[in-house]
């Protein structure tokens, strides 16, 4: 694409050709249509519009040097998204289907593939809309599946430098047995005050506690949470956090290092003796922590000490990044070449 500066693209929308829709009717979906609208066409009852019925994933494809393009994970994100279905009540999405879907508006799209050199990538956005007309509240009769596709540069536009996070306590995302494990939109939505608040103070992101006893840890905005000590990586265990694929990859990658990990409930105090920290994310890829303000509590836990990221979060983030564009092997069978 000859006007786009490819390394200077924040995350945000950009118009591409096509995407991929796909539709559920009479109990069954239908054959992957293709699309140039940037327009969805939808009964004012549809049930995504009045009960939230809606689900999306988020995932990314990636030049590399080779000029192959690479989609990571795409079946870890094919199966939440079933299961952020089954949480909404919603018809059930086959992994082909997901799959599919993803790889073709992918591919339509190629010329929006930011070139290896310039760091950026092609973000995917399927999501799933409940679509037939009700106004009890039950589930809706018809769905539709879309992909469209976006070229996006660093979610944080700090990109891979350490920025400040806010405990913000008058706000919860997620209840502990409500829907904080699946991707619906409703979570964005109870997390919006706190995001701009945050945003508006300087913070980069909001760092929720857990709901109940506000004691421990649960995620970082739009990313879940690690902190690293003697060794260890460790990321919160909760009733209320989307289970991360780039945190599930991490703590692969962190074994493979010769780190420990430990998933468990985290205590807000053992911030304190986290040598490192960060948020990730597909989005965030890994975003090291500066530091952490408590206000309500008057407590400030500073993590870089020197405003730079630690030695395990560079190679962490050197270590996903290699695999994500080809640099280093797939030895885990994360990446399909498309
Ligand atoms: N937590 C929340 C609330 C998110 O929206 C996301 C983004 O998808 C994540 C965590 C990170 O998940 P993943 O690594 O699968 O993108
Ligand atoms: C992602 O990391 O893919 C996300 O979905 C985060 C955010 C843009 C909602």
């Amino acid at each position: 694409m000859e006007n786009i500066n490819w390394s200077e693209i924040g995350f945000g929308y950009i118009k591409t050709d096509y995407n991929v829709r796909c539709y559920y009717r009479n109990g069954k979906w239908g054959e992957l249509e293709v699309s140039s609208s940037e327009y969805l066409n939808i009964h004012m009852a549809a049930t995504c519009l009045h009960y939230g019925q809606e689900a999306f994933e988020g995932l990314k494809a990636f030049r590399g040097k080779d000029g192959k393009v690479r989609i990571f994970r795409i079946e870890e994100n094919a199966k939440r998204m079933q299961r952020s279905c089954e949480g909404v009540v919603m018809a059930d999405l086959p992994q082909e289907i997901f799959i599919n879907a993803c790889i073709k508006a992918v591919k339509l799209n190629e010329r929006f593939i930011p070139p290896y050199e310039s760091g950026a990538s092609l973000y995917i956005r399927p999501l799933l809309l409940g679509l037939g007309a009700q106004v009890g509240v039950k589930p809706a009769n018809e769905y539709v599946f879309v992909v469209f596709v976006t070229p996006v540069g660093p979610y944080f536009k700090e990109g891979f430098k350490p920025t400040p996070m806010v405990i913000l306590r008058g706000y919860d995302r997620a209840a502990p047995l409500g829907t904080g494990t699946i991707k619906v939109g409703g979570n964005y939505a109870a997390g919006m005050i706190p995001t701009v608040k945050a945003h508006e103070e300087g913070y980069s992101a909001p760092l929720f506690l857990d709901a109940k006893e506000k004691k421990y840890i649960d995620e970082c905005g739009p990313a879940n949470f690690f902190g690293i000590r003697d060794n260890t990586y460790i990321t919160p265990l909760s009733t209320s956090i989307l289970p991360s694929i780039t945190n599930m990859s991490l703590m692969q990658l962190a074994e493979d290092l010769g780190m420990k990990v430990e998933r468990r409930k985290v205590l807000e105090e053992e911030l304190a003796t986290f040598e490192e920290a960060g948020a990730c994310g597909t989005a965030a890829v890994i975003s090291p922590i500066l530091k952490i303000d408590d206000p309500d509590e008057n407590k400030t836990y500073q993590i870089s000490k020197d405003g730079k990221p630690g030695k395990r979060c560079e190679e962490l983030y050197h270590k996903l990044r290699g695999i994500q564009y080809g640099d280093e092997p797939d030895t885990h069978n994360w990446v399909t070449i498309v």
